[in-house]
């Protein structure tokens, strides 16, 4: 046990260009696409702020400014709500802006998700804090990033989100060789690799888009260099602790069974948005009988 101290902070990247959403991310954030009824991000906030973390910080960039204005007060359209009685929309607009404190810093050069992350490092300070990917959605009735804090708080150490994928997919993640850990849920990570091909990834475990840091990777990033598609890789700055002894060394990794959506891909985010309104209380089950017809018709 170590007297690590609790996490508060979460950062969220969001400062991609969202290229593979063109055009229609031209003019507007690709966090700022709506899933069902409200943009991605919010859902990503949403979870960092039901986790106990009410301080995020997100690192934005040109084209950008939706997201602040989103999670700001709307003074004309909440006093047009108010007065014509409409409490539902009134309170599902002002939740937004009463999900917790957040704050923007901006990331400048593009130089990949290390870099985005090491802009963090004066509002976090010396304390661990959580990263939370927006192009992940992690179902909100299934607990991960509350086990990753624990894990944190045990290990002392850095913790990554694990899924088993298919070999053919690896590519696409950072790939964790990993050791059991003896009547533990969580494992110890010897080796990462970013998005290696079938045949160098140590195995088919993926890195999904939630990390508990330890503040060490901080000094670790500044001296990371170019990796991957010449851009400052988590991944990297990662493995150089997975094999760092003592203070802030050591990584582990929890690896999720439960519901995750990726909307990091046109046809991804489509299946993201349908599943999630079949669900949807208020849309669902017209949409899954609709859905039924729509599809018995459709040509075999
Ligand atoms: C990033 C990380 C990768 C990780 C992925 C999870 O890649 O670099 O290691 O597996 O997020 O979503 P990106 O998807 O931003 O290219």
């Amino acid at each position: 046990m170590t007297s690590a101290p609790r996490v508060r902070k979460a950062v969220i990247p969001a400062a991609g260009l969202g290229t593979r959403f063109l055009p229609a991310t031209k003019a507007m954030p690709k966090e700022m696409l709506p899933v069902v009824d409200k943009p991605a991000i919010q859902y990503v906030v949403q979870e960092a702020v039901s986790a106990g973390l009410e301080d995020v910080l997100m690192i934005t960039g040109r084209n950008k400014r939706a997201l602040e204005d989103h999670f700001d007060r709307v003074p004309v359209t909440e006093q047009l709500l108010e007065d014509k009685g409409d409490n539902d929309r009134l309170a599902a607009v002002q939740h937004a802006t009463d999900l917790g404190e957040i704050h923007y810093v901006r990331q400048g050069d593009p130089k990949g998700l290390g870099h985005a992350v090491l802009r963090a490092k004066t509002h976090v300070g010396n304390e661990p804090f959580a990263v939370l990917l927006g192009d992940d959605l992690i179902d909100e009735r299934d607990e991960l990033l509350t086990i990753m804090i624990d894990v944190q708080a045990k290990t002392g150490g850095s913790v990554v989100a694990l899924i088993e994928v298919e070999p053919s997919k690896i590519s696409s993640y950072g790939c964790a060789d990993v050791t059991a850990i003896d009547g533990e849920g969580y494992v110890r990570v010897n080796q990462l690799v970013e998005k290696p091909s079938v045949e160098e990834a140590p195995s088919n475990l993926a890195v999904i888009g939630r990390y508990v840091l330890h503040p060490s990777v901080f000094e670790v990033l500044e001296n990371t260099p170019p990796g991957r598609g010449n851009e400052i890789q988590l991944t990297d700055a990662l493995q150089t602790l997975a094999t760092r002894e003592g203070e802030g060394g050591g990584v582990y990794g929890v690896v999720f069974h439960g519901r995750r959506y990726d909307t990091g891909d046109k046809l991804s985010y489509l299946k993201a948005v349908v599943t999630l309104a079949c669900e949807n209380e208020e849309l669902g089950s017209d949409l899954r009988t609709w859905l039924g017809e729509f599809t018995a018709q459709l040509p075999k």
